[in-house]
């Protein structure tokens, strides 16, 4: 947990840096898009530098240089070096750097951190889940209509976008709060953990994108369903996240029908 606490708040400096100047870039000549990708790239290349200081063997599945010691199927950090990079692209202070570590295909243990609000979301197998200081546990909603949730996607090229429509407008008519969207799966799933939103459900995302939420949220004693066919299983995450109470009900909303229909 040192470890990648470390790694993080040192990422975290050059993030910080970043995002001041992206402000500048918009008005530039140059789109933001590159800097963004340099953003991305030098934090990923801090973050991978001190996680690997301390095991050089050790795995790593990261969003922008993908696999390094690929051989390691028993130590392995995932890493997300920004969680939110359109909002980061667009001076929208939610982001976050989201990494997970895995043992033998489990995970172990996981850091999100929002550099922003300076909030640190962090959990060990076993040890509850914290922000901060504090631990933190979901919320205690027991009804899908009483619940706020939240969402993303679908992505610009996603192929079921009419079915996902349907799926949002299907739940916005049991939930009396209107649904969130925000734009960071790695910030959705620690704000289930802490008890801010009820339940989180999106297709399409990536491993990196949530690895490290589920291990927080589940020692926050939330709960996670994934819906993907087996092929899918090690690239795409289909993801429904909750504060357990509510599981069955926000699972039992997506008709069999629709879910048949995903296909992304
Ligand atoms: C994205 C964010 C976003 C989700 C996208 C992800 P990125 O990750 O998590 O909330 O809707 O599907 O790709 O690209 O900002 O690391
Ligand atoms: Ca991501
Ligand atoms: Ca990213």
């Amino acid at each position: 947990m040192n470890i990648m606490h470390k790694a993080c708040m040192k990422a975290s400096k050059s993030l910080i840096r970043d995002f001041g100047e992206i402000e500048k870039l918009q008005v530039s000549s140059k789109g933001p898009g590159d800097f963004v990708s340099a953003a991305d790239k030098r934090a990923e290349k801090i973050i991978i530098e001190e996680l690997l200081k301390v095991n050089e063997s050790y795995g790593i599945l990261s969003e922008e240089v993908g696999a390094i010691n690929k051989d390691n199927k028993n130590n392995r950090w995932i890493i997300d070096p920004i969680d939110g990079t359109l909002n980061f692209l667009n001076g929208i202070p939610q982001f976050a750097i989201s990494i997970g570590y895995e043992e033998k295909g489990e995970i172990i243990s996981g850091i999100i951190f929002d550099p922003i609000k300076d909030e640190m979301f962090f959990a060990e197998k076993g040890n509850g889940a914290f922000l901060n200081n504090s631990r933190i546990r979901v919320s205690n909603k027991k009804k899908l209509k009483d619940s706020l949730l939240v969402t993303g996607g679908p992505k610009f090229d996603n192929k079921s976008k009419e079915t996902i429509f349907e799926e949002y407008i299907k739940i916005s008519g049991i939930t009396e709060s209107s649904i969130r969207k925000f734009g960071s799966a790695a910030l959705d799933i620690a704000n289930v953990a802490c008890g801010r939103f009820d339940g989180y459900w999106q297709w399409d995302l990536r491993y990196w994108d949530i690895a490290a939420g589920l291990i927080i949220l589940k020692e926050a004693g939330g709960f996670v369903s994934f819906m993907q066919s087996e092929e899918e299983k090690s690239t795409k995450k289909n993801i429904i996240a909750t504060n357990s109470n509510i599981h069955q009900e926000l699972l039992g909303s997506f008709s069999k029908k629709l879910l048949s229909k995903i296909n992304i």
